[in-house]
């Protein structure tokens, strides 16, 4: 007979509430929960009772086995609203449909061809950067990010809009953030329409626009939901908007992080320097040659590891499951965490240490499941090699030209879309000669 899955008594409760104050994040009181509870326990807050399934168990169940029952849709949620039908937030065969037709803009031909314009568009933005002063490098990085995704996917240069439509991306982002929303679903939300009007408009544009071309360019996401998949303007918006969350947002915050743990580990930065020098001297990368930057891709890794930028995944029960003995109710929103994952010491030891070795070639690998930055199954990231390409390119640009020195600012970890460093990543660059 399944039991319902346990919630916290008032003295776990307490103990959660004492590591939140301490650490100021709600994922601190996350990881109180489930030390004490095990890997399957239930949140009890007014309005907002999800089940939470750590560990690679419970992400194999929910990636594969109860893939076709644990669906991402929620009409309620403010992602729904934004994407509509955009891939993230679509289920079952709409999904795979879509999926196959986006995938070609990810297969390894286009991303070599990505390569070239990502070390542009780094430069570009480097070129503006101060020496010698506290400078918050987070914005910056995401203004790269969006160059970058703006150009790959739908080939269209975001430089001229970016003052215009700052705002518009930030807030947006702010509009599905997790909120007051959580508990009260119906609560009205004024304040974001113009700033998702504004973003809708721009990529309704770029739509028209490129219809309006006498020729049928195909080697793009946009060109291949016009002239392949023969999407409606409608279906091309949805996954536009999707792109443009999905897409930057997340590699912003990984990036941010990445900047962040540099400046606190001088030795591993310079072991990464002394990589770039090697393998690409003063020279952009290029797609044959990332893969001889391993120093930087296991620094990457180990970034994921710590702060997934995506730390909560989603699901709703369609019907009545049963994982390890536990009863979970159909319409039930249960989740699984990248981030109590990746700091679980049975898979990890000494979790919290920042330790590149750990993804080393001469490393056992992580067992199955338990290293998931990207999700797993049908619904892994679309994204994920475009994002190890992105990730690597903007690093290598970034300290072939600078040294990072950590300014003595705090910071704590932040629940918005993504995991971010609040309130920033302040830095002081030095030029490399
Ligand atoms: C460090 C960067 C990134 C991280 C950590 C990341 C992480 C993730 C994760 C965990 C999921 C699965 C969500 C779930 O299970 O509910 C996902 C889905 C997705 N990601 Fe990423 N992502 C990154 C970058 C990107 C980029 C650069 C793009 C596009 C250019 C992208 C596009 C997508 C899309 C379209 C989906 C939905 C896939 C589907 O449902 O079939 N992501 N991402």
């Amino acid at each position: 007979m399944p039991i319902p899955p346990p919630t916290a008594s008032p003295t776990t409760g307490l103990r959660a509430l004492q590591a939140m104050w301490q650490q100021q994040h709600v994922l601190a009181a996350l990881s109180c929960f489930h030390a004490e509870l095990g890997n399957v326990f239930r949140i009890n807050l007014p309005g907002f009772r999800p089940v939470m399934l750590v560990g690679p168990a419970a992400n194999q169940y929910i990636f594969i086995t109860a893939r076709e029952q644990l669906l991402w849709r929620s009409e309620s949620d403010p992602i729904t609203h934004l994407l509509r039908q955009g891939l993230l937030v679509v289920d079952g065969e709409v999904h795979d449909v879509l999926r196959q037709a986006m995938t070609p803009a990810f297969h390894r031909r286009m991303l070599s061809r990505y390569v070239a314009d990502m070390s542009h568009y780094s430069d570009q933005v480097m070129t503006t950067w101060p020496l010698h002063q506290p400078f918050d490098l987070l914005p910056q990085i995401r203004q790269i990010a969006l160059l970058i995704l703006v150009n790959a996917m739908f080939k269209t240069d975001f430089t001229p809009e970016m003052s215009r439509l700052w705002g518009a991306v930030v807030k947006t982002l702010d509009y599905i953030s997790p909120g007051l929303w959580l508990f009260w679903p119906h609560l009205p939300r004024p304040g974001y329409r113009r700033a998702i009007q504004q973003l809708d408009h721009y990529l309704r544009q770029i739509i028209h626009l490129r219809r309006a071309q006498p020729i049928t360019n195909n080697d793009d996401l946009l060109g291949l939901m016009i002239y392949e998949a023969k999407l409606n303007d409608e279906l091309i918006r949805d996954q536009m908007f999707t792109m443009l969350v999905a897409g930057h947002d997340t590699s912003t915050s990984a990036l941010a992080w990445a900047v962040y743990l540099l400046g606190q580990h001088p030795d591993i930065q310079q072991q990464i320097q002394a990589e770039l020098d090697s393998v690409l001297g003063k020279n952009p990368p290029t797609f044959e040659n990332l893969k001889d930057l391993s120093y930087l891709e296991q620094v990457l890794n180990e970034t994921l590891r710590l702060y997934p930028p995506l730390h909560l995944g989603n699901r709703r029960a369609e019907v009545d499951l049963e994982f390890q003995g536990y009863h979970i109710a159909a319409g039930t929103r249960v989740c699984y965490s990248p981030y109590l994952t990746h700091r679980d010491p049975q898979h990890w030891p000494e979790p919290h240490r920042f330790d590149p070795e750990r993804f080393a070639a001469s490393a056992p690998s992580p067992a199955p499941y338990s290293f998931i930055p990207f999700g797993g199954g049908r619904r892994i990231c679309l994204g994920n090699m475009f994002a190890m390409v992105e990730m690597k390119v903007i690093l290598a640009r970034l300290l072939q030209r600078f040294t990072l020195h950590a300014t003595p600012a705090k910071i704590h970890l932040h629940m918005g879309v993504t995991l971010e460093p609040r309130p920033g990543v302040t830095m002081r660059l030095e030029a490399r000669r």
